[in-house]
């Protein structure tokens, strides 16, 4: 694979172009045909999307980001100290905002030696991967632009003897079904060699009221942030949405304690979609769910990481106790072979 970019101490490769545009065909196939229609989270995402969810993180109701930041800013000496890392690679990494902190502690430390973020936005990869290269002296940045569920195999193998954190921050573990969430912990789990650890973000259960405002809030940013899955099927797809016929709903389902996203349909509608040769039907008040965001108990997040044979290093949490930032190793049971591979020339 020649990467799309390369530079001194830099590369971004990108592994959606194999499969360009198939993943949405097939997800928008599966998911508006089902009885319950259903719409994966990972395609918010596209250039507007991040954009939109950048702004989300400002919004006084959204507090996972800031209380996340005041974690990092905290106990990222500790982590650094703990981990000694080498290596940072993040999955979901974004503008990459709240890890330049970490990225600071590990430089401080004198450990920081390479950083690999990994999106499925390729804008945001390029840019962060440019500006951490002038950000921090001598580091290296591999860039890798994929679907963290269908590419991992791309993360370049552990190096013995250079401790590696993989971090998957924000809370964006929460966006997985309980199955799957179990799953991907263990495709993490697979990316860690012996002495390294997986920094992972969750949001944590509280006051259903604050949750709810966090997902609906004054200013409808998360409103257009739901609603751009349309737009990004209308570019896409060729499809017809209209995007203001459809209401945002966001609810905490107590059951299952996950906020839940909806798109609910404001009359009955036929929607084309050309690119599937697809029509969907719609009736009045027929919702869409686009997106569930899990909220975690430490019981949960134990039992969680179990299932996916990791065990509890340190659960880190903010003043508030909003947020936590959990440090997991691979339980020794399950340090088996771990392949060496790196990165290709
Ligand atoms: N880590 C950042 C961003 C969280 S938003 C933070 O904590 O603020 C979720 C991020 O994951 C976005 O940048 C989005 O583009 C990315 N993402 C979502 N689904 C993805 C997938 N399937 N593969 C790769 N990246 C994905
Ligand atoms: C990326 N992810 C953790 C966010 C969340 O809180 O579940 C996405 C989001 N959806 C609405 N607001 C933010």
């Amino acid at each position: 694979m020649e990467p799309i970019l390369s530079l001194d101490r830099m590369t971004v490769r990108s592994y959606l172009e194999e499969e360009a545009g198939s993943s949405l065909a097939d997800d928008v196939l599966d998911g508006l045909t089902r009885p319950f229609k259903e719409l994966p989270p990972k395609h918010f995402y596209d250039a507007h999307g991040a954009e939109l969810f950048d702004r989300i993180c400002d919004l006084p109701e959204y507090y996972p980001t800031r209380a996340e930041r005041e974690i990092l800013q905290l106990r990222s000496a500790d982590i650094a100290q703990l981990t000694g890392a080498v290596e940072l690679v993040e999955l979901g990494s974004g503008t990459a905002a709240k890890t330049r902190v970490l990225l600071s502690a590990l430089a401080d430390a004198g450990t920081l030696a390479r950083y690999v973020p990994f999106d499925v936005t390729e804008t945001m990869v390029r840019e962060v991967a440019r500006t951490l290269l002038d950000e921090y002296e001598g580091l290296e940045v591999h860039g890798i632009v994929g679907d963290f569920e269908r590419h991992l195999q791309h993360v370049p193998d552990p190096v013995p003897g250079e401790p590696r954190i993989v971090a998957f921050l924000g809370g964006t573990i929460g966006n997985f079904t309980p199955g799957s969430r179990r799953g991907f912990l263990r495709a993490m789990a697979d990316l860690l060699g012996d002495g390294d650890h997986l920094l992972l973000g969750t949001d944590l259960v509280k006051d259903p009221a604050v949750l709810e405002a966090a997902y609906d809030d004054s200013a409808g940013v998360t409103a257009a942030f739901n609603r751009n899955v349309l737009t990004v099927l209308n570019r896409e797809l060729d499809a017809d949405f209209d995007p203001e016929a459809f209401d945002h709903v966001a609810f905490f389902d107590r059951e299952h304690e996950w906020i839940e996203m909806r798109l609910r349909a404001q009359r009955r509608m036929v929607v084309p979609i050309r690119g599937l040769g697809l029509e969907v039907t719609f009736e009045a008040r027929e919702e869409i769910r686009t997106e569930i965001s899990a909220k975690f108990t430490p019981q949960r997040l134990e039992a969680d990481l179990a299932a996916a044979g990791l065990e509890l290093v340190e659960l880190l949490t903010d003043p508030q106790e909003r947020f936590a930032l959990t440090l997991a190793r691979r339980t020794p049971a399950a340090e088996d072979e771990v392949p060496r591979r790196r990165f290709a020339s």
